[in-house]
């Protein structure tokens, strides 16, 4: 049986996760472009079609176009803010920007209709997220709005007699209330049957791997500790046993102790690891480069080098990573979407066995496989690490050493404040520019230290999370004792506008 649900992708950050919930809810799904979703309607009947968000207008010349055949073909579809704008303006409606209209964040959201298919079950108010510029102000012919926000008159509207719905609202995010309920009704509407498991993922994933590696042929697998890369080392060791190498870079941006947790994650996924030392080598590839981007390509080309390395010394061109849909997405590698940051482990050669999975649906995994808890809710880390978390001045050794004080320091405080719990990813980096402050009667000028938590299931999206005050007045404390640190700011924006990491 062929995919139930076409998802759509108009370029926008979320199409993956759409599909991510549809799995959720048991049913296999698939994301199509533009102009392949077109085509495969001609041979595949699904039983739904889903148009995503994205980053143009429908007014703008190179806005994706969807084959007007998915209009004719008498399967229930749901447009998500994009998609919602482009059925608007295909049947009849009008859409507009306003500049008062636009919404960047979670509103409450009002449902107007209470027996609307689609937002069965939902309460009378409730929160949704939002990223729009256009809205729809004119409904399309056969419509009545269902809903609406504070700022968008029309934020989801109904065809009853063609089963076409439109939400501006994102209910593929974790931060709408209601989200996966809207996906549910609209799975109902489609009559669709359950057709996904855990069990599924893990044998395609064996299979797909074991069919690229031949016979007797060794199979890197680059391991850095998180939650990924250690799924995937448990998955591929009972199939690979001593062909599979788990190869460990120490590319001097770890945290404190970060080693040892790595260590202590191998044994729990069962395989042994292979130390390479390069820190040197990725350091000074950092150079005087003061840009974000620029420094996760220099990442990424010293990654690439050693993993070349690696096939030399293993004998092998086959290699495994954790890469997971949010890095493919981010780094512009999925269908339309735009370009936020070149994550290192996207564009080198290897197989990304979790490619099309979200990090929830990892560490869903990561529990099916009896990973223990330190494994499956480990904190993500990003790769180049440290790297990323100093601001405005190039990486040295010093301004190395000063960011992974702040961090431990950090990380020690919140833990004993038993909060760390309520926080999904905790930031601390370090702005290079410097203020004055007064320290022991003198003047002092000296860097500041940046706290950032958020909350967030898909990282994708995420919550800016508001530390409680007697844990800042003590990060504030412990920080300042540094001597080249006179300030500490806390960052508690959403994502978006701002993405996790500062750069
Ligand atoms: P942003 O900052 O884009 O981060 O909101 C989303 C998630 O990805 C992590 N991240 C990275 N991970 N290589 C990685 O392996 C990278 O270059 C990279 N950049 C961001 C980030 O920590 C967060 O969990």
């Amino acid at each position: 049986m062929g995919p139930q649900i076409i998802v759509v992708d108009l370029g926008g950050q979320y199409t993956r996760l759409i599909a991510r919930k549809i799995r959720e809810l048991g049913v296999r799904s698939v994301v199509l472009s533009a102009e392949a979703a077109g085509e495969v309607l001609a041979s595949c009947k699904p039983k739904g079609i889903i148009l995503s968000g994205g980053w143009a207008s429908v007014y703008d010349a190179d806005a994706p176009d969807v084959s007007e055949s998915i209009l004719t073909a008498d399967i229930p579809v749901l447009g998500v803010c994009l998609g919602m704008q482009w059925l608007a303006k295909k049947l009849g409606g009008g859409v507009e920007s306003y500049a008062s209209q636009r919404e960047y964040g979670v509103y409450e959201f009002v449902r107007m209709v209470a027996m609307d298919p689609l937002l069965r079950d939902i309460p009378e108010k409730s929160l949704v997220r939002l990223s729009h510029g256009d809205s729809v102000t004119v409904l399309p012919a056969g419509a009545y709005r269902s809903g609406m926000t504070q700022n968008c008159g029309i934020a989801s509207f109904t065809i009853p007699d063609k089963q076409i719905f439109g939400v501006q609202f994102h209910p593929e995010c974790a931060d709408t209330d209601y989200g996966l309920q809207i996906l549910k009704n609209f799975l109902e509407i489609c009559g669709v049957l359950q057709d996904w498991s855990p069990e599924c993922l893990v044998t395609q994933i064996r299979s797909e791997v074991l069919a690229a590696v031949p016979k007797g042929a060794k199979l890197i697998h680059l391991f850095s500790g998180g939650v990924d890369s250690t799924v995937i080392a448990k998955l591929l060791e009972p199939v690979f046993q001593d062909r599979l190498v788990c190869a460990f870079i120490d590319t001097g941006s770890l945290r404190e102790g970060e080693f040892m947790e790595v260590r202590r994650n191998a044994v729990a996924a069962g395989c042994s690891l292979h130390y390479f030392e390069a820190k040197q080598k990725f350091i000074s590839a950092m150079n005087d480069i003061i840009d974000g981007e620029a420094r996760r390509i220099a990442f990424q080309e010293v990654y690439r080098s050693k993993m070349g390395e690696f096939k030399d010394i293993f004998k092998t061109p086959y290699v495994t990573q954790g890469t997971i849909a949010t890095d493919l997405i981010e780094t512009g590698q999925e269908g339309d979407a735009a370009l936020i940051k070149t994550h290192h482990n996207v564009g080198v050669d290897s197989m990304n066995p979790l490619r099309s999975l979200f990090k929830d649906e990892v560490r869903d995994l990561a529990r099916f496989l009896g990973l223990p808890d330190f494994v499956s809710e480990r904190m993500p880390f990003p790769g180049p690490g440290l790297f990323v978390r100093i601001i405005g001045i190039p990486v040295t050794e010093e301004t190395l050493g000063i960011v992974r004080w702040a961090d431990a320091r950090t990380r020690e405080i919140i833990r004993a404040s038993g909060i760390e719990h309520d926080i999904s990813q905790l930031v601390v980096a370090l702005i290079g520019v410097p203020t004055t402050g007064v320290k022991g009667d003198a003047r002092s000028v000296g860097y500041s230290i940046v706290v950032r938590g958020v909350q967030s299931v898909d990282f994708m999206t995420a919550r800016g999370y508001e530390i409680p005050s007697h844990v800042r007045r003590s990060l504030v404390r412990t920080l300042t004792c540094h001597s080249q640190i006179v300030r500490v700011w806390f960052d508690e924006g959403d994502k978006p506008c701002a993405t996790i990491e500062l750069m």
